[in-house]
């Protein structure tokens, strides 16, 4: 793992180029996503690749790092609000870490760079989305990604405990384009305590017999996962395309 990287994933903190700390807080991949999207990169050797959401550049640094070691080019980066919200760190620590003639950046919404990299020609072997999560959001990001992406290539979608996530790869599913290649669980990305993971399902237990306990502790959400025939705890799925529309 690169240096700036693990300094970040120790420390739980990440540095402006002024110098001011701030906590990394939890708007990022934990470790055992970014090495699953690591795995998948050295499985299927992308040369271009994508990402949707850039914030401190943690699942930027993984798949930087992977793309690099299988001989990749171009890493597609897409986020419209680094400087704004983020203070330029996500872009900093790619720098840091060496992967400033790797990395295209745009700072616009996706839904505006999207269709210019197609114009554009850009065809891409593997995309991460995880920016915006609404239904709208997540289902033009796929839209537009499914245009560029090719053949083979491999997508992946974060948060698909989300219902609005979860609707947009449902359709993405149905249409029979693409399957299904790999998941990751919660329990294998929080790595969270036994017990935590034992309670969840028994109350998930409970709830199919009082559908009223299910609104109160707001568990929707896990039920979504469970149409799609996913393990409960899925939190990050990705597709192969195995043909264009
Ligand atoms: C959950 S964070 C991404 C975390 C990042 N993948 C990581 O692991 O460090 C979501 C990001 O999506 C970005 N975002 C929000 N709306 C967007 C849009 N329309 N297009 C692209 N990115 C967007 C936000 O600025 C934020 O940085």
């Amino acid at each position: 793992m690169n240096l700036v990287l693990q300094e970040i994933l120790q420390s739980g903190k990440v540095r402006s180029h002024s110098g001011e700390t701030f906590d990394l807080g939890f708007a990022h991949v934990p470790r055992q996503q970014g090495e699953f999207l690591q795995q998948l990169i050295f499985e299927t050797k992308p040369k271009v690749s994508l990402e949707i959401g850039l914030a401190f550049g943690i699942s930027a640094l993984f798949i930087s790092e992977a793309i690099r070691s299988v001989q990749g080019t171009r890493h597609i980066v897409i986020d419209p609000f680094q400087s704004d919200s983020f203070k330029n760190i996500g872009l900093n620590n790619l720098y840091n870490a060496g992967f400033e003639d790797l990395v295209e950046f745009h700072e616009l919404p996706s839904c505006t760079v999207l269709p210019k990299l197609e114009c554009a020609g850009t065809r891409i072997d593997f995309a991460f989305i995880d920016g915006a999560h609404s239904f709208e959001a997540v289902f033009v990001d796929m839209f537009y990604t499914d245009r560029i992406l090719r053949v083979g290539g491999i997508l992946a979608i974060d948060d698909t405990h989300f219902p609005a996530v979860l609707e947009a790869l449902r359709h993405f599913l149905d249409s029979g384009r693409y399957s299904l290649v790999d998941t990751l669980t919660a329990s294998s990305a929080d790595q969270g305590p036994r017990w935590k993971k034992a309670i969840r399902v028994f109350i998930r237990g409970v709830c199919k017999y009082c559908p009223a306990l299910k609104r109160i502790l707001r568990l929707e959400f896990s039920d979504c996962n469970a149409q799609l025939a996913l393990a409960p705890d899925v939190r990050c799925v990705a597709l192969r395309k195995e043909r264009e529309s």
